[in-house]
């Protein structure tokens, strides 16, 4: 059976005593009540927090993911992280062709592709992005936008390959704008996602595929988004951000 997530994304937030009281907040939580079945949490934090991360979560129930990576295994690459380096910190997840990457960073398919190669390689579960933007929606073009980033990003991937991958489905005009897709919309998606893995890899491997909604998530509206038989939990911004909200959210299940 496929795994219910919960994922936080914090982008770029928190500085490190403020990083470690939301972990704190967050273990204190999860002592408090625990996870419904079935339910993983993810906490993606910033790099330089990623091994604090880890060491709490080795007796504590999530995991840790990485929100970026670069596509080459190693060298002159100033400023970047390798997949090695993360597994070398006992990451498990990681974030990769998020709408905001590919907006300011230029992350095209091809790169995603490439990032998802290296996380395999070094036994990283990849948590891809798809998502259209606002005029693409108004187009109706967002099943073909959708189409084209799982196609070129993930498509190459044998299907055991494919059996390590979560995908977050992010409408970019509902992340951080407090606009949420309505239940109806995530579900027509996620269930065309699932199609999608369907065809290429047949229907095992697409009822096994985790697909998560992401947009202006929180506990006021995740138990409706996450009743749909199509959405298997959340990648949470803004809401994660919060211990409160975000055990709000992880028990909307
Ligand atoms: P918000 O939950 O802040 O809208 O962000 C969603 C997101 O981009 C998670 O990756």
């Amino acid at each position: 059976m496929r795994k219910n997530i919960v994922a936080g994304n914090w982008k770029m937030n928190k500085n490190f005593e403020e990083a470690e009281e939301l972990i704190d907040n967050i273990m204190t939580a999860l002592e408090d009540k625990e996870l419904p079945e079935n339910t993983l949490m993810i906490l993606c934090p910033p790099f330089p927090y990623l091994e604090m991360c880890s060491e709490y979560s080795d007796d504590s129930y999530f995991a840790v993911g990485a929100q970026n990576v670069n596509e080459n295994d190693k060298g002159a690459y100033t400023g970047e992280v390798s997949a090695e380096m993360l597994r070398s910190l006992e990451v498990d997840y990681c974030i990769v062709g998020h709408s905001e990457r590919r907006a300011y960073y230029g992350e095209t398919d091809a790169i995603v592709a490439r990032k998802v190669d290296q996380l395999l390689k070094n036994d990283i579960r990849p948590i891809v992005c798809c998502g259209e933007v606002l005029e693409e929606r108004e187009a109706g073009k967002q099943f073909d936008v959708v189409r084209r980033q799982i196609t070129d990003g993930l498509f190459h991937l044998s299907a055991e390959q494919f059996g390590q991958v979560v995908i977050a489905y992010e409408p970019v005009w509902a992340i951080g704008t407090g606009k949420t897709a309505t239940p109806q919309q995530a579900q027509e998606i996620h269930a065309f996602i699932r199609g999608l893995i369907a065809e290429k890899y047949g229907k095992a491997v697409a009822d096994e595929t985790s697909i998560l909604y992401g947009g202006s998530c929180k506990p006021s509206n995740a138990k409706e988004l996450f009743a749909n038989p199509d959405v298997d939990g959340g990648l949470i911004g803004g809401a994660s951000l919060k211990a409160e909200d975000f055990m709000g959210i992880a028990l909307a299940f």
